[in-house]
């Protein structure tokens, strides 16, 4: 039976991973812990794929897999975890930064831990010889991320660690798989995880280069909204209702130029007549719709972004039908506050007060339209 499953994820470590994972077998045998290495490269340009297959295609403890479909650290480190048999699942950057000689002690911590940690700041951990610049930008990251989450380690952002597979069992289908923050969505999402921590020292890269990039500094900050927030207002509706608020604007100019162009200044015109100033409402309405759908589409449901002509005038049809149900909602809002004002608090009655009460209906309108379009409009297969 294997005991540890150690994952590498890899993209262009040609340089690095023969030498790693000689380093590894190494170490592991005269440890004598049962092991097993799974290498997920999302075939790279500089074949390290291959090289590790044909390198130890006579040893089955050594295991690749090559992703020609998927891009990602964090869902590489999934993707291994998922084939993996061991009790034990580590993962360990292939570049050498991170020190494997600590592995021994990690697997011993982890039999009374759910996740031990190999950090940067306990013990006689260190950054290495890391710059200004970056060593500050990750205590940022760790210190936001402290703020926000519910943890109690010194080095969330690393990429070194061994954890259960109950635990990756358990938490799997809460995590988010984008970015390069794996380990922070294991602990934070699991409450009353075990932790602990075993320091080792960084290391300069000497072969290949980095993937780390501002996308991957801006998925970070949106996981940490999605694990602290996500299950209260999901980041999607988040980005439909800004969206929507840019639409109010669009709306209420639509309307105003309907408005002028129908001239409808005075407010004494609406005792006399209901379909003019509807009129206003209407264009005001289907200009934003349009607006709405194509910044929706690009932005708020890219996963499942429509692409080409008759896909887009189909979803269009489909977001206009949602929205016209919503509009039906709006306007009786719209109409039927601005009766009650009139009404009942006639003193209330001024140029802009119509604009206030279609204001109302467009914010219930937005919540339903919302349920509807992601459900319908932009269902992911
Ligand atoms: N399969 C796959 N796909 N592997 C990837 C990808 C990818 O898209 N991007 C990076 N990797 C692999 C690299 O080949 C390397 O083995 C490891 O993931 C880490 O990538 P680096 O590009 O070397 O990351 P880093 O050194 O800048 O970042 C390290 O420190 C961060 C904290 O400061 C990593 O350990 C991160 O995990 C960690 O968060
Ligand atoms: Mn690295």
């Amino acid at each position: 039976m294997i005991n540890f499953s150690l994952i590498i994820p890899t993209y262009n470590e040609s340089q690095n991973i023969l030498i790693l994972i000689d380093r590894i077998i190494n170490l592991l045998e005269k440890n004598k812990i049962s092991f097993e290495v799974i290498v997920v490269d999302d075939d790279s340009k500089d074949l390290t794929w291959k090289i590790v297959g044909e390198k130890f295609n006579s040893d089955s403890r050594i295991r690749v897999v090559r992703r020609v479909n998927e891009k990602g650290l964090s869902s590489a480190v999934l993707k291994g975890m998922s084939i993996a048999k061991g009790k034990y699942f580590g993962v360990i950057d292939a570049d050498l930064q991170h020190d494997e000689q600590i592995l021994p002690e990690m697997l011993k911590q982890i039999e009374s831990h759910d996740v031990v940690v190999g950090s940067r700041v306990v013990g006689d951990g260190g950054y290495g010889e890391w710059g200004f610049t970056r060593k500050l930008m990750s205590k940022i990251a760790t210190l936001l991320a402290k703020i926000m989450l519910p943890i109690n380690i010194g080095d969330p952002m690393s990429g070194f660690f061994i954890l259960k597979k109950e635990i990756f069992e358990e938490v799997l289908p809460k995590v988010n798989p984008i970015g390069f923050k794996i380990l922070l969505e294991f602990i934070a999402r699991k409450k009353g995880i075990k932790t602990t921590e075993v320091g080792y020292v960084f290391k300069n890269r000497i072969y290949g280069e980095t993937k780390m990039s501002s996308s991957v500094i801006q998925n970070y900050l949106v996981a940490l909204y999605d694990i602290r927030f996500g299950e209260v207002i999901s980041l999607k509706f988040l980005k439909y209702a800004f969206i929507g608020f840019l639409g109010v604007f669009v709306n209420l100019f639509g309307q105003f130029l309907a408005k002028s162009f129908l001239n409808l200044t005075e407010p004494e015109i609406y005792r006399q007549n209901f379909t003019k100033p509807f009129y206003a409402v209407c264009f005001g309405f289907e200009i934003s719709v349009l607006s709405n759908y194509i910044f929706n589409n690009i932005w708020t449901f890219k996963e499942s972004r429509k692409f080409g002509f008759r896909e887009n005038v189909l979803g269009f049809i489909k977001f206009n039908l949602i929205s016209i149900l919503g509009f039906l909602i709006q306007v009786s809002v719209w109409r039927f506050s601005f009766e009650l004002i009139q009404k009942f608090s006639p003193e209330l009655m001024f140029n802009g007060i119509d604009y206030i009460c279609n204001f109302f209906g467009i914010m219930l309108a937005t919540a339903g339209n919302y349920f509807l379009n992601k459900n319908f409009t932009w269902s992911e297969k």
